[in-house]
């Protein structure tokens, strides 16, 4: 009766010896398995050792079972176990928590007060560990996207992060680009980020690098690749656009032969003093390109899905409202993204510095579910960083003594994001700390 696109649980009762696990189990185990079949195998009584015991004899028999069910090289299995896993991803009312900053989430944050924490490992550990740990996240929450440190990494009490967040009901992903070279591509316009066209680091090594997350329980991948505007300078250009999507296809394919669901991002920065119009026209040629590159890499949609950048206009440039943004970005993705994708999950990107920006994600989201007359044959949400944990981190600021406090404000951020997948969020409802300590993001690279 075994469903092979479904993950099943297995316990591993403390004591156990197995060949996933090194030694015997210090501690019972769970660990969930996608595309098993039933075996069996041969039993040969005439190897087995005679024994006695007092006045009887008797046979001792060592049995080593791998764990009773054995994974299957199965391509049709493969390819449902992905499905299964974008198909998680994009359960009804949940998105991603981006928590993959290379540097402290603090500095990215952009606030004047977050920015003090001091940004060592052990910060960082102890203020993922209580994300992850927040109870009830996974109600709002399908997967979260790790950075490579994260998925080694152990909180104080000695457990992994991955096994935090898999025992909190949510998915492990992976961030698996290596950032940009800002030397960039030859020949290329400087454009507002002030460097040239990029594309993003990291195929080398790539395959090694799916295998070792898989095994450590990532089930998912991000990589993001980031184009500019200036419609002046002619950028993005037409070679930026495709070296970006040739690499993020090549991405696609190396993790889905690994077995990890891809998020497939072409972030379009908001730099700039360009119209929504001019970002709906970049993000739609844009689009277009991607969806040819993963078809010519025979990528399997049903098993990936898209992060895009929302239509919105350039930072510096005439402001949109929200039903404007909604109205284009929906028309954007309903030209360009097959229906076959089961999820879209934006990310929340730069904002004006006298904007709130948690706030703002979400009125954005939310304004394109209540457009009811445009349909939208997938599932689309969120995958924020920054717009999740801004007054999560400045409640939080390194005390232990405030973690409920700041998983609070968290799990509100949250839910106020599930209700806009809806259109049911009500403005002003979730608290924030709104745009007053706003600064300059730091960091660096994603
Ligand atoms: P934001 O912080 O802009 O939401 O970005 C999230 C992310 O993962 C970008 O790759």
């Amino acid at each position: 009766g075994l469903d092979k696109a479904r993950a099943y649980d297995l316990v591993f009762p403390q004591g156990g010896k197995y060949s996933k696990i090194a030694g015997l189990a210090g501690k019972e185990q769970t660990v969930s398995l996608m595309g098993l079949v039933p075996f069996t195998f041969p039993f040969l009584d005439a190897r087995s050792a005679k024994a006695k015991h007092g006045s009887l004899k008797y046979r001792r028999h060592t049995l080593y079972l791998r764990h009773g069910l054995a994974e299957t090289n199965d391509k049709d299995a493969q390819l449902a176990a992905l499905k299964a896993t974008a198909d998680a991803m994009s359960a009804p009312c949940k998105g991603f928590l981006a928590s993959d900053e290379s540097a402290g989430p603090w500095l990215r944050a952009g606030h004047v007060e977050a920015a003090k924490i001091p940004d060592t490992a052990e910060n960082r550990a102890a203020y993922r560990s209580m994300l992850y740990t927040t109870p009830g996240l996974s109600e709002y929450i399908s997967g979260v996207i790790l950075h490579w440190e994260t998925l080694f990494q152990k909180d104080a009490n000695g457990d992994q992060m991955v096994d935090l967040i898999t025992k909190n009901g949510m998915l492990a992903g992976i961030k698996l680009d290596k950032g940009y070279d800002k030397t960039g591509i030859m020949g290329t316009a400087t454009g507002p980020l002030g460097h040239p066209e990029t594309w993003c680091k990291g195929i080398d090594d790539l395959d090694k690098r799916c295998a070792e997350a898989y095994a450590k329980g990532a089930r998912f991948a991000k990589w993001r690749n980031v184009l500019q505007i200036d419609p002046d300078q002619g950028i993005p250009s037409d070679l930026a656009i495709e070296v970006a999507v040739q690499n993020l296809a090549q991405y696609a394919s190396i993790c889905q032969r690994n077995k990890l669901c891809p998020i497939v991002e072409p972030e379009i920065v908001p730099n700039g003093s360009h119209s929504i119009e001019v970002c709906a026209a970049v993000t739609e040629k844009v689009l277009v390109a991607q969806f040819k590159a993963l078809a010519l890499h025979n990528i399997y949609l049903e098993g990936a899905v898209l992060k895009p950048n929302m239509v919105k206009n350039g930072l510096t440039g005439p402001k949109a409202p929200p039903e404007t943004v909604a109205m284009l970005t929906v028309q954007t993705l309903r030209r360009t993204v097959p229906a076959a994708m089961p999820g879209i999950f934006f990310l929340s990107g730069e904002t004006a510095l006298d904007e709130d920006n948690e706030e703002t994600a979400t009125i954005n989201l939310n304004a394109m579910h209540a457009l009811k007359a445009m349909g939208k044959p997938w599932h689309v949400s969120f995958s924020y960083g920054k717009a999740l944990q801004k007054t999560c981190i400045v409640t939080w600021m390194g005390k232990e003594a405030n973690n409920p406090a700041a998983q609070a404000a968290l799990l509100a951020r949250c839910k106020a994001n599930s209700e806009a997948t809806y259109g049911k969020y009500v403005a002003g409802s979730c608290a924030s700390v709104g745009s007053k300590g706003n600064v300059e993001m730091q960091g660096g690279a994603y």
